[in-house]
Formats: structure tokens, sequence, C-alpha cells
């Protein structure tokens, strides 16, 4: 079965052709990273525009370059929800146009649920059931997926993302945006026990990062009052060392508990040096099995939402033109 896949929840625009939920004959991925940039951060409006303005383009390459004839394609997947909601439409709407032009059925996906599927074209082995970290720029999670499209969250942020305190705290070391992968970089030269930052306690499997957000934006705004140097790499190593090893501290906790032995790493984040360098560790320590997707597939892209919207499809979750997006869904 051959789906067409859109995605437009946040800064990429992007489209794919994806063979029965694993194998990716073409993807496409427009990064609006440049122009966001200079703000910061993400501009929603601006975002949305670029969106509109690239779409048609990224989706007839996709349809090129996997050399099959739009009248092949037997289904059209897109990002509903959750995300950036003018962002979302533009997919939303061409989807929902391409779908009642070739007269196929049309599969809405959501963004967590596709981010995990990622897994499943890098490891074409994988199945469910499994425990997966989800981490990206909105969203921290630790997810029972119980099959394809059956999700149950035990553990989830109380405040910020994990990504999004990456990001902020990046931005206060004078990182360019976006801040996760410069902090990453910035890291790989720090001593991880350069700076202090305090264990971070909260009930069950749930997170905390904005206290650990704060305490670096502090520790730089005093060194700038005092007129001190901060040993950037060190900083950077040491804030990276703390997000990640609360991640890693529920996750694994969550897996003896609810007795996984296999955990799946997904989100932006699951591109971060430092997380898979330490789940590598434990779970070859441990004896488990870790999946993560190779830093091509991390980030958003349109492939992962073509691997999830066949087992979306397959599961019967269709949509009708009736179809809407959401900035805010339970990936449950
Ligand atoms: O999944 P994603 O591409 O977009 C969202 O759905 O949010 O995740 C983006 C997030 C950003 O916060 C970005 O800084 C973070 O993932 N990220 C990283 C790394 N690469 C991307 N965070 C830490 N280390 C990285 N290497
Ligand atoms: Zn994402």
């Amino acid at each position: 079965m051959l789906i067409l896949s859109i995605e437009s929840s946040c800064d990429e625009t992007a489209a794919a052709v994806v063979e029965d939920g694993r194998c990716v004959l073409s993807s496409i991925i427009n990064s609006q990273v440049a122009e966001h940039k200079i703000y910061g951060g993400v501009v929603p409006e601006i975002a949305s525009r670029r969106h509109a303005e690239n779409i048609s383009g990224v989706v007839r390459q996709a349809v090129n370059d996997a050399g099959v004839p739009l009248s092949r394609i037997d289904a059209v997947a897109v990002t509903h929800a959750p995300g950036l909601i003018g962002a979302l439409l533009v997919g939303v709407s061409f989807a929902k146009g391409l779908s009642y032009s070739l007269k196929k059925p049309l599969v809405p996906v959501h963004h967590l649920r596709s981010h995990i599927a990622a897994n499943y074209i890098a490891h074409p082995r994988l199945e469910p059931p499994f425990l997966c970290l989800v981490a990206s720029g909105g969203h921290s999670h630790i997810v029972e997926c119980r099959g394809y499209t059956d999700f149950s969250i035990v553990g989830c942020t109380r405040d910020d993302a994990a990504g999004e305190a990456f990001d902020k705290a990046a931005r206060t070391m004078g990182l360019p945006y976006p801040g996760g992968v410069h902090l990453d970089r910035l890291s790989q030269t720090g001593d991880p026990n350069g700076y202090k930052f305090p264990h971070v306690r909260v009930e069950g499997y749930d997170f905390s990062f904005s206290g650990l957000k704060t305490n670096v934006i502090n520790m730089v705004h005093n060194a700038q009052q005092k007129g001190e140097a901060l040993r950037l790499p060190d900083l950077a190593a040491s804030f990276q060392m703390a997000v990640v090893g609360q991640l890693c501290e529920k996750l694994v906790r969550a897996a003896d508990d609810l007795k996984y032995g296999k955990i799946v790493v997904a989100g932006g984040v699951s591109a971060n040096s430092a997380l898979r360098g330490e789940l590598q560790r434990i779970c070859a320590q441990t004896g488990r099995e870790l999946f993560m997707p190779p830093l091509s597939l991390c980030g958003d892209n349109a492939a992962m939402v073509g691997a999830q919207g066949y087992y979306e499809y397959l599961a019967g979750n269709t949509a009708d033109l009736t179809l809407n997006g959401s900035a805010n869904m339970s990936i449950e």
C-alpha cells in the first residue's frame, strides 16, 4: 500500500511516499529554520505563510522522487494534531484536497504517534508492545505502546518539555535557534560535572524541567552582573546531563516497574548525543533492547507520518472532509 504523507505541524513543510508503513520511497523536507532563527524562535504567522507557499512544490517533488504516478497512491496521510494551528491547517487542507481529487482515503495522524513510528522505518523488525520516551520541543512523555494505535501515557512533564528547556538554556547561553543541537555540540568539549544542578524530584514517572531552566538562566545572569566568565562548554554539558539524567531515571524506573524489556526513543530530543549514549549504556547493562531513530528521522519529517498513517489506516482510523487541525490533542 502506497501512502502519500504530509507534515506541517511546526516549521518544516514535508511530504513523503511510504510503502506498507516501513519502506520510504521518497521524503522531502523544506525547513524554515533559517528564517525563524532571526527571531530566536518559530513565528507562527510566518510558519503558516511559508507552508502555504511551499506545500505544492514539496508534495510534487515527493511524488516525482518516488517515481510513482499520483494514480498509484492508495491513501493520503496528514499530521492533524498537535502543533501550531495555522501551520497544521495548511497540511490538513492540502491533504483534504488531494484525498478528494484522487478519491482516496484521508488518514489523520497524531504528531507524537508519528515520531514513534519513525522507529518502524529504521527498525523493520520492531513491533509493539514497548515502552517509549517521546521528547520533542513541545512534549515529554513516557508512553506504553501496547499496539500500533494503542497508547497509554504513564508519565509526562509537569511544566516545560525537554526540548523547550534545551532551547531556552541554549538561548540564555547565546547559542542560535534551535538551541538543542547547538547545546549538544558545545557540550562535547565540556565537563558534565563542571557545574552543579539540583536533583529534581517529581512524583511517579513525571518530569519537571522548568527548575533546571531557571537555574541555568540565574547562573548566566549572575555571572553577567558580576562580570565573571562562565565556562560555557561545562555549563552546557552539566545542564544537558541534568536533563538527560532525569529522562533516563524515569524511563528506566517505568521500564522496571511495568516490566518492559524493549525501550524506544522518539522525537527531536532523541537526537541528543548524551541521551543516546546514556540509554545505550544503561540498556546494555540491564539487558534491554533499545531502539532509536537515525538522526535523519529524529526531527520532523513526513516519512514517519506515512509510517504511522499505514497503521492508522489498517485500524480503520480514516477521516472525511470535515477533518480539522487541533493545536492540542492527547496521544491516547
Ligand atoms: O520533534 P521536533 O523536531 O519538533 C517538535 O515536534 O517539537 O523537536 C524539536 C526539539 C527542539 O526543542 C530541538 O532543540 C530539540 O528537539 N533537539 C535537540 C537536539 N536536536 C533537536 N535537543 C537536544 N539535543 C539535540 N541534539
Ligand atoms: Zn516533532
